[in-house]
């Protein structure tokens, strides 16, 4: 075994390659998984239909319901050359006769071809209303469901003569040779189709043997017209959906999305905002790719250099996206690692992605307490930008307008966010370990004098990150232990110096990841053993009306894969075997929803939803 190590520093020098699979060329005839149930696929002469993926998450309150009215937006497949123009359409709002309260957006997709990973929005005139990444097809393409409750979209559905658009991005070298189908739709409900609690549905693969159990503690048929209005507008900050939405978004061809390629790219858009303006809230997207797609595992530069690793993923694991008007630091946000279709072991993700895969989260930041600042009727910049970004970020936003009868008056009190990064790391050849830690603390407060009075905000931020990375044996173990943790506070109070609001936001984002990587010599390939466990956790409380709400989504995903190992950059999974296991769990004060899945070798084998939670 010592000698087989000195090998596989000659053959593997670049460790940080193999954490990618970017082969544009895998075998599609290789059964994937070594224990597999579905290796019937020998002789196929029947048309297989493509099996469903899905991503964990709650169900919407409108799903079992019949829409007042429904608009198909797009039906259409991109090829070679449209998956990098995207497809553009011109949207038709919904009959004018049409009554609806809540809107949905549905994106189906399907895929035939190679194994391939790519990156995708839509956009209505800029505004961004999804960010999602593809699933990996297997030999007989793949299908996904999306859908997105975009009721705090809705002003912009009323509106004539806009253009949809979706744009693709393929992530991989490798030539974009499948065939990729698209349908959009927006689905429009009436207050009286929206349920609550949430219905238990089925949205997931028929191909599948489900093993679903409904356990309902009560029955909460009657509910309180009352109560259900108390929780649908709980949405903080959407409780009502905006006035007006202005993009911050690239041009149509460039796709919208900004693409930012280091910490000196920073791109501005001019906006002039009515001087009716109560409310401002910037909704951010973001996502990230190339050198940066695992920011957080990438080590320092020094010990690149050190090791002369020709690698482009460096620059240590700290990245936060800024937040500028005039040049000024207003919010930043260290977002939620999403892992995509070929990230870590791509064997985990099938049939159910990583958390947030198909519907990216989105990022909030208030700006309200800038109004004074920006309802000046003047033209002001909105910059973004990646601080310690390398090459290359998705990122673009929507300003969210709520809009008063007549003009608000508004002053701002700022104080310039601050931060703590500490850096400590020590390494010797290709072992090390790395720390980062980064404590960012944004206040800022604002008066608003609208027509419902005086009320000011107060808004205060703070963002911890926690990074650790170890690389051990050599340079084939990668261990990583992450947090970001980031709490929101807004308190409101009237022209009195009563109070009429407090908020507190939380969100914890811990990740741990485990890559081992084994050289078999005699067979030309390497053993790689993966793990990721990870939890989104969200929660939000309102102590003045005793609203709260948490989400509790993890994953625990463990298991290895043979890879090729031919060539650093062209490897590719050959099989391997692999668990994923994910628990959710959304509470609030009407009650509570859970679902279990666990996934063994591509197959799940429990999937259980219950309207009780357990923890
Ligand atoms: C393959 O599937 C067919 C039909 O489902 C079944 O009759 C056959 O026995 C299977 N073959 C194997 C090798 O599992
Ligand atoms: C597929 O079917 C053909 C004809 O039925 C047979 O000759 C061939 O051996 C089969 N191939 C496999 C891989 O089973
Ligand atoms: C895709 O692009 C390649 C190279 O650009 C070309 O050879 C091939 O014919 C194209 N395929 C389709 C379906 O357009
Ligand atoms: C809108 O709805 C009304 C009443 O249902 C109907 O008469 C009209 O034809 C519809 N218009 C369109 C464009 O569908
Ligand atoms: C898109 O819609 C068409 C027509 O309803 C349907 O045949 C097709 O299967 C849909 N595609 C996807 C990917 O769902
Ligand atoms: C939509 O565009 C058409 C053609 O450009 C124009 O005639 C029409 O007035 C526009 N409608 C609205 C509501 O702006
Ligand atoms: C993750 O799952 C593995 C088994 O698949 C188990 O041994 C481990 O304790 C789990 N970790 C967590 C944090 O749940
Ligand atoms: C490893 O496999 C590749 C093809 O996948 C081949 O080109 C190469 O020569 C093999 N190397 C050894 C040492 O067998």
């Amino acid at each position: 075994m010592e000698a087989m190590n000195v090998v596989l520093l000659l053959l593997f020098p670049l460790f940080f390659t193999i954490t990618i699979q970017s082969s544009p060329k895998p075998s599609l005839s290789l059964p994937r998984f070594v224990n597999s149930l579905r290796q019937n696929s020998s002789n196929e002469t029947i048309d297989v239909p493509a099996p469903e993926y899905f991503e964990v998450t709650l169900p919407l309150p409108t799903d079992d319901a019949t829409p007042a009215c429904s608009v198909n937006v797009l039906s259409d497949s991109f090829g070679n050359t449209s998956a990098t123009t995207g497809i553009n359409v011109c949207y038709t709002p919904p009959n004018a006769t049409c009554e609806w309260s809540h809107a949905v957006l549905h994106y189906q997709a399907e895929y035939k071809g190679d194994q391939y990973e790519s990156i995708a929005g839509v956009w209505m005139d800029g505004v961004e209303l999804l960010r999602t990444s593809t699933a990996q097809p297997t030999e007989d393409g793949v299908l996904w469901n999306v859908r997105k409750d975009v009721t705090r979209y809705s002003s912009i559905f009323t509106r004539e003569n806009l253009t949809l658009s979706v744009k693709l991005e393929n992530l991989g070298n490798g030539e974009f040779t499948g065939v990729y189908q698209v349908n959009v739709s927006l689905l429009f409900y009436s207050d009286k189709a929206v349920r609550f609690p949430v219905s238990v549905v089925s949205g997931e693969s028929e191909a599948q043997p489900l093993n679903r159990k409904l356990i309902s503690d009560k029955t909460r048929e009657n509910k309180d017209k009352l109560e259900l209005d108390r929780v649908l507008k709980s949405l903080y900050p959407y409780e009502k959906s905006a006035d007006l939405i202005v993009p911050i978004s690239g041009a149509l061809d460039e796709g919208h999305w900004f693409r930012i390629h280091d910490e000196s790219d920073v791109r501005t858009t001019n906006v002039q905002i009515p001087p009716t303006t109560y409310k401002a809230v910037l909704e951010l997207y973001v996502s990230f790719h190339g050198g940066d797609e695992f920011w957080y595992l990438n080590p320092p530069d020094s010990y690149i250099q050190a090791n002369h690793l020709p690698t482009g993923r460096t620059h240590g694991a700290y990245r936060e996206v800024l937040v500028t008007i005039d040049g000024k630091l207003v919010g930043t946000v260290i977002p939620f690692p999403v892992i995509f279709a070929k990230g870590i072991n791509p064997l985990f993700w099938e049939p159910v992605v990583s958390i947030g895969a198909f519907d990216l989260p989105s990022y909030d930041i208030d700006l309200t307490p800038f109004l004074g600042l920006l309802s000046d009727n003047k033209i002001h910049s909105i910059g973004l930008q990646v601080a310690n970004g390398i090459s290359y970020w998705l990122v673009d936003a929507n300003l969210h307008l709520w809009l008063d009868d007549s003009n608000v008056q508004a002053i701002v009190k700022y104080e310039d966010p601050t931060m703590d990064i500490e850096n400590e790391f020590e390494f010797e050849g290709l072992e090390g370990k790395f720390e980062t830690e980064v404590e960012r603390k944004t206040k800022a407060t604002s008066w608003v004098q609208s027509s419902s009075g005086l009320q000011k905000t107060k808004v205060t931020q703070e963002i911890i990150f926690k990074n650790k990375l170890k690389i051990k044996d050599g340079g084939t173990t990668k261990q990583l232990e992450q947090k970001i943790k980031t709490t929101t506070k807004i308190k409101m109070t009237n022209g009195m110096g009563e109070s009429i609001g407090k908020i507190q936001m939380e969100k914890i984002y811990p990740v741990m990841i485990t890559i081992q990587s084994q050289p078999l010599a005699d067979k030309n390939a390497t053993l790689m053993t993966t793990s990721v466990v990870q939890r989104r956790s969200e929660s939000f409380s309102n102590k003045r009306s005793s609203i709260s709400r948490e989400l509790k989504h993890k994953q625990n995903c463990t298991g290895s894969m043979l890879v090729n190992g031919n060539s650093v950059n062209g490897n590719s999974v050959i099989g391997g075997s692999v668990e994923n296991h994910q628990s959710y769990e959304f509470t609030n004060e009407a009650g509570c929803y859970s679902r279990k899945v666990d996934v063994v070798d591509g197959v799940v084998i429990a999937d259980e939803t219950m309207l009780v939670c357990v923890d």
